[in-house]
């Protein structure tokens, strides 16, 4: 019986959902980390899935590489849990990911065309503009630090730090925080932002007591010792405020691309009601306020207080904007909103999920653009929607996180003849 630490050679298939690929042995189905579809490798098994329904591995030996494969531009590529796809192509890397997409949007949501397109031609995903490499972008990161107080990331699936000198997808203000210069030796982890303001700030968890926090640049502000926890960021001609530990896209140009994509699709027209759910700290609210007009009405739903708290200071200029602090089914449900036009809907990883799909669906929005970060999360809610006979107008995918399998994706859903 095959188990942990076995080495085995086999013939790589399709790329699976999570950024690995499909490999077969003894009739299970292996899910293969830094493979290529068409090759063959070597692997050892790192992992069994519940009841060794499958097993899990990784490439230690490529023995036929596929025209795709690249040599890594990070040294920690095949030990870091971060990356995923360093060793392929960067086109290649959006076309895998695509691929991944269009299967959850059929596997879990049911769709088998757009439009009397194929899924093949009208699902792509592109890369943020200005992005050329793939690298540099990340401007927030969480560091773990090793027993021995170095700084790393974790393994996949693990709780073992790697630790790492430099990391290739870190924005150059963000390596300058010099967090991964020093050690730190009681605490567990540090996040680290380098908003593209210029603000930085450096949170050592659970405590800056004993840490070497003191010896990090003047101006990276570190919560309870010096500076503020929150950081202004630059997007749509505003001046956001996020929590350090709050939420805000992590790709630079990421933020701008969404909205302006959001807009291209939802069309707002002036005096329109639009819901903003799980709102942040109000990007979308914000910058679509001036396409529905001062008679226009936005409703944004959020249920972080601290990022409800930055909303309204980043909005009190825009009265067309209101707040709501609650968790977007209940309120949903408690308020029945009326005269709703158009929904801007942008959950966390696990999905909006049925109640609040079929909410949405009761208030009859004319159209609803759903901001995924999990393309097995918006299968499942589209399937939620099509089961009331809403339908996909469009879905694209956005490469906000190269070199990694994560993507960002966004569907239009619109109701159907018979919704
Ligand atoms: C992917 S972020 C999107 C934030 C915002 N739209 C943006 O682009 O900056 C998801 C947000 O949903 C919030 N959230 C998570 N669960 C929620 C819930 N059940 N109800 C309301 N908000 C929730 C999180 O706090 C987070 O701010």
């Amino acid at each position: 019986m095959t188990g942990v630490g076995d080495r085995l050679t086999v013939e790589i298939e399709a790329i699976a959902h999570g950024g690995h690929c499909v490999a077969r042995f003894d009739g299970r189905v292996i899910f293969v980390r830094h493979a290529l579809p068409g090759e063959q490798v070597e692997v050892v098994i790192s992992g069994l899935g519940p009841k060794g329904r499958y097993l899990q591995a990784d490439v230690v030996n490529v023995v036929s590489p596929s025209a795709d494969r690249v040599t890594p531009a990070c040294q920690y590529a095949s030990d870091c849990g971060g990356c995923d796809f360093q060793h392929v192509r960067l086109s290649r890397q959006r076309e895998l990911k695509a691929q991944v997409l269009r299967e959850q949007l059929v596997r879990l949501g049911g769709v088998e065309e757009i439009s009397g397109q194929s899924l093949e031609d009208c699902i792509h995903v592109a890369a943020v503009p200005g992005d050329t490499d793939g690298l540099n972008w990340r401007t927030r990161v969480r560091y773990a630090i090793d027993s021995a107080g170095r700084v790393g990331f974790r393994r996949h699936h693990s709780h073992a730090v790697v630790p790492i000198e430099s990391c290739a997808l870190a924005s150059t203000a963000l390596t300058d925080m010099k967090v991964q210069d020093l050690q730190w030796p009681t605490t567990r982890d540090v996040i680290a932002v380098a908003a593209n303001s210029g603000d930085r700030v450096a949170i050592p968890e659970p405590t800056h007591v004993g840490t070497p926090a003191r010896s990090l640049p003047v101006d990276v502000a570190i919560p309870g010792l010096r500076g503020r926890g929150w950081v202004r960021e630059l997007a749509g001609g505003r001046e956001w405020r996020v929590a350090a530990d709050g939420f805000w896209q992590v790709h630079p140009g990421a933020a701008e691309a969404l909205v302006a994509y959001v807009r291209q699709i939802l069309q707002p027209r002036p005096g329109e009601h639009l819901l903003d759910l799980y709102s942040g700290v109000g990007l979308f609210a914000g910058l679509l306020a001036p396409d529905v007009g001062p008679a226009g009405l936005i409703d944004a739903v959020e249920v972080s207080i601290t990022a409800c708290a930055d909303a309204r200071r980043n909005l009190h200029d825009v009265p067309t904007v209101r707040i709501h602090q609650a968790a977007v089914d209940t309120w949903l449900m408690s308020s029945r909103p009326s005269d709703v036009d158009i929904v801007v809907l942008d959950p966390p990883r696990g999905g909006a999920g049925r109640r609040v799909i079929e909410s949405i669906v009761d208030v009859a929005p004319r159209a609803v653009a759903y901001v995924a970060c999990d393309p097995a999360a918006l299968g499942r809610d589209i399937g939620y929607a099509r089961a009331r006979g809403w339908q996909v107008a469009s879905v694209r995918g956005f490469d906000l996180f190269p070199m990694t399998h994560h993507m960002e994706a966004v569907a239009l859903l619109v109701p159907g003849a018979g919704a």
